[in-house]
């Protein structure tokens, strides 16, 4: 008995939890690299641990994951894959504002498995220029709804006519008529639209497309039984999409603290802006700056605490406790942490301020609790590892780099040397901020543009879809979690003990003395 005690006195004495560790550090700013977590007796199996997380009243992700809200990173294609892998994406602002509320409402009308906007022909177009547009276009399927000019259904050309040999054909000649086309009234989809389109595959044997029409036969969407078939198998997955009231995805978008041309909040322009987001659905909006602790952004959340008492509200950036406290004080539920941690951040180098990472969210985890506000590790992820560790004090993550690389980001694929990149690039940056992010640097209205950059322009390796990427950081999550014997994320916070690596520790934590030949499925 004495002699457990003592081993038990052992890992107190070296594993320190939260509050002991980051006391016994205060002279000393910690990252990511600088700890590791001690293990400790388990039995969770890493596939039954829990990763939901609730950020605010009305807002729960079923994954603690959220991509940033930068131009190079988050636009309806990337915050949809995020929201049905049970994430979330914030919109940036780099774009009109109107711009805005589309993206937004593509996210919020996403139907999952409906293609919305499916490739058209018209009746009077030959067969012989289809051919020549599936060879063009490289299309991979070759059955189209025909419409009208007014946009009506008027016909389903099949891919078995679609032939150069039938060429001399008009399509209206060789098509199969309306009425003998499978639609569906999109009012009629339902909560559950793959349900609903699965049950019609399975009653129309030989019938492997859907259309969706309105009311007034309009096209409005697409189904092919393959992509319902793959669909209904993802969803045994463990995650589920994230979703609003009405079954809708969830959505964010970032609001910028913009001022008029005399330098004065522009109340009026905030004001509206959020009222049509909020009108097309959005679930959060995140005042983005990158001093949150400042007065214009602490006015802008007031602004919009008063006018939507429960819209939940994401406000940064902070680093401090007073920080937290400030933005609380004014409305805001959720506060982003993070100054100059980003992969493309040069805030630390250009101004001298900001705190490294873990240091910063231990602070900002304590007086957020006292608030009754949660927190948002924002920037300087790189590996799941930084994930675990950033859930030891924060309720979920925010990533850019890690998903500037995917299909589902901004921006073309671009072939340097055989090998393929996108862009990524900082928000203040030069060019982000000439595109319209001034403001989260304090730098709009500014006549010469003589500003000192925060951010950098580079390049991410292209890393495939967002659900490739995600899936490995969730099974590296999911394996930190079975490592501490902790089954949901307020288990892994209460359990986390921590212990400093010195740089040798970190490159014994990397492959080392080996050649290595593939680090990637
Ligand atoms: P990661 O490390 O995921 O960081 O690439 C993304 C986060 O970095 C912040 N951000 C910036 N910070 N200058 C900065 O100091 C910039 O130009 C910049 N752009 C983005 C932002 O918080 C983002 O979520």
């Amino acid at each position: 008995m004495a002699a457990t005690q003592k081993r038990q006195g052992l890992d107190a004495q070296f594993y320190l939890p939260a509050d002991e560790f980051f006391a016994a550090n205060a002279h000393v700013a910690l990252t990511y690299d600088d700890v590791t977590l001690a293990t400790l007796y388990s039995e969770i199996l890493p596939r039954d641990t829990q990763l939901e997380t609730r950020l605010a009243e009305g807002l729960v992700l079923n994954i603690p994951i959220i991509s940033a809200d930068m131009d190079t990173v988050t636009e309806s294609r990337m915050a949809i894959a995020m929201a049905l892998n049970g994430g979330l994406g914030l919109i940036h602002y780099n774009m009109p504002e109107r711009q805005q509320l589309s993206e937004v409402s593509r996210v919020k009308y996403h139907v999952p498995g409906m293609i919305p906007d499916p490739i058209k022909v018209g009746p009077d177009q030959y067969v012989g220029d289809v051919v020549k547009l599936i060879e063009e276009r490289r299309y991979g399927f070759s059955t189209f709804p025909v419409v009208d000019p007014e946009g009506r259904l008027v016909g389903l050309l099949p891919g078995h006519v679609v032939k150069p040999r039938y060429a001399q054909r008009k399509v209206a000649e060789v098509m199969t008529p309306r009425a003998q086309v499978h639609t569906i009234q999109k009012k009629d989809l339902g909560r559950d639209p793959i349900a609903r389109a699965d049950k019609f595959f399975t009653e129309h044997p030989g019938i492997h497309k859907l259309l969706v029409v309105d009311e007034e036969d309009k096209l409005r969407g697409l189904f092919t039984m393959n992509d319902v078939e793959r669909i209904a198998q993802e969803r045994k997955s463990q995650f589920k999409p994230a979703r609003d009231a009405q079954y809708r995805l969830i959505c964010g978008a970032a609001v910028s603290a913009v001022r008029n041309a005399f330098g004065e909040l522009d109340r009026e322009r905030i004001l509206n802006h959020v009222s049509a987001l909020v009108e097309r659905g959005v679930d959060v909006v995140a005042v983005s700056t990158a001093h949150g602790h400042s007065k214009g952004v602490g006015e802008t959340v007031r602004l919009l605490r008063d006018a939507f008492p429960k819209l939940p509200i994401i406000a940064g950036n902070v680093t401090s406790a007073a920080g937290v406290e400030y933005l609380a004080r004014c409305g805001a539920n959720i506060i982003k942490v993070g100054q100059g941690p980003g992969s493309i951040c040069t805030t630390r180098l250009v101004a001298g301020v900001g705190i490294p990472q873990l240091t910063a969210l231990y602070v900002c985890s304590r007086a957020a609790a006292s608030l009754g506000v949660t927190i948002l590790a924002d920037g300087g992820i790189n590996k799941s590892g930084d994930i675990v560790k950033a859930l030891t004090l924060a309720d979920a993550v925010v990533c850019g780099g890690l998903f500037a690389g995917c299909n589902e980001a901004p921006g073309e694929i671009i072939e340097i040397s055989g090998k393929l990149y996108k862009q990524y690039r900082g928000m203040g940056s030069l060019s982000a901020m000439k595109a319209g992010s001034a403001a989260r640097y304090g730098h709009e209205n500014n006549p010469n543009q003589k500003v000192a950059p925060e951010g950098i322009e580079a390049l991410k390796e292209a890393v495939g879809s967002v659900d490739r990427v995600l899936a490995q950081l969730i099974g590296g999550i999911q394996a930190g979690m079975g490592y501490l014997g902790a089954a949901t994320l307020a288990e892994l916070k209460k359990k986390a003990r921590y212990i400093r690596v010195t740089a040798a520790g970190m490159r014994e934590a990397a492959p080392h003395d080996v050649i290595e030949l593939k680090t990637q499925q």
